[in-house]
């Protein structure tokens, strides 16, 4: 198979264990995102498949060469792999177009000159060619990085939080620039971030790693995001509403109401609602509970409404509702559950 396939893959730092038995699989023309806290092993990974690491135990495989097992290690610059970390780290004294030709040995000059151009133009950097790194701003550094790995046609691509230096804007132009590069390249790519949001966006599947280092879902955005099949992989898109219960005939019971769920009768489960799960109708025209609006603040396209259920004194919900929801007006209001955002977990699946 075309591009990156590992296997069992386990690493530790002195007794402190990162990675556990990580399986992964991404085929020539994917793009597979680590997803995953702080500290989970994510750079560690990314330095194993790169070569800048050594293997402890597993197997590293790239277009059907095994480069890396627990008795081999070929050099990082023998993978044919492409790199690009959160810094850019692009030479400081050579001009752009030096910067993107320097991975480029072994073909004719004028050859050389071609390869970096088009890439050059492929990321709307032309102009640039020689200008120095200093003299750009981070997004054009991004871009000029993105061309330098890409520019000796890479087997295997490897980013690195590669899109965290860049303004909120920026971001979303340089993340969607990218993804139409790296998939009109048809090159492998597995791309680390801590942004739930950047994963759904680039990835064709995310890989989703817990703290202790074991990967604990793999799919394609929607059903990371619609079915997780854990309650840290729930949490991960932010804010839950979480209520307690038991099973019972099949069903569980929470203030907003009760929500089906194949787990067994008499299990003590826990259920997690997205605020986007919550939906908000005038009284009487449901037998919902009553909910009063105890702040409002506006995100941008979405309001994010804190409300207490009927007279209890439990926990306020989070509800997501569209900007242009006017809070003020919302005297009498119910609340129900949408299963599409409700999740039921075991308590003591954690
Ligand atoms: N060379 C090293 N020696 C010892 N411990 C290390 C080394 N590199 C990483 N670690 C530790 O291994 C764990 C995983 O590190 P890693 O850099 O892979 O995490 P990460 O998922 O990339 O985190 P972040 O999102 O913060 O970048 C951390 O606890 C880190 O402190
Ligand atoms: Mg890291």
């Amino acid at each position: 198979m075309n591009g990156l396939h590992i296997v069992g893959l386990s690493h530790a730092y002195g007794n402190k264990q990162v990675l556990n038995n990580v399986a992964l699989m991404i085929p020539a023309g994917e793009l597979v995102c680590l997803l995953g806290p702080s500290g989970c092993g994510k750079s560690t990974l990314l330095r194993l498949a790169a070569g800048l690491e050594e293997v402890q135990q597993g197997t590293i495989v790239i277009d059907d060469v095994t480069v890396a097992s627990t008795d081999m290690h070929i050099n990082p610059e023998r993978r044919h792999i492409g790199l690009m970390f959160q810094d850019y780290a692009l030479f400081p004294h050579l001009s752009i177009i030096d910067n993107v030709t320097f991975g480029l040995s072994g073909m004719a000059v004028d050859a050389v000159r071609r390869r970096a151009r088009d890439l050059l133009d492929q990321v709307d950097m032309t102009p640039y060619a020689d200008s120095y790194p200093h003299t750009l701003s981070g997004g054009q550094q991004q871009r000029v990085a993105l061309a330098r790995a890409l520019a000796p046609k890479p087997k295997l691509l490897l980013l690195d939080e590669p899109f965290s230096g860049l303004d909120a804007n920026m971001r979303q132009t340089i993340r969607e620039e990218t993804l139409s590069v790296l998939k009109r390249s048809g090159v492998a790519t597995l791309m680390v971030t801590h942004d739930p949001e950047e994963a759904m966006f680039m990835a064709d599947r995310i890989k989703i790693i817990g703290a202790n280092g074991r990967i604990l879902q793999a799919g394609r955005p929607h059903d990371i995001y619609y079915h997780p099949n854990h309650e840290f992989v729930a949490k991960m898109f932010g804010k839950m509403n979480r209520f307690e219960g038991v099973v019972l005939d099949g069903l569980v019971n929470t203030p907003l109401g009760s929500i089906t769920t194949d787990l067994e009768d008499g299990l003590k489960v826990q259920v997690l609602i997205r605020p986007e799960g919550v939906i908000l109708d005038n009284v009487g025209k449901t037998a919902s509970p009553k909910v009063e609006i105890t702040s409002s603040h506006l995100l941008g396209h979405d309001n994010i409404i804190r409300a207490r259920i009927g007279n209890s004194d439990g926990e306020d919900v989070y509800i997501r509702v569209h900007h242009a929801f006017e809070v003020e007006f919302q005297k009498n209001l119910s609340a129900r559950i949408d299963p599409e955002y409700a999740f039921v977990y075991a308590i003591d699946n954690v």
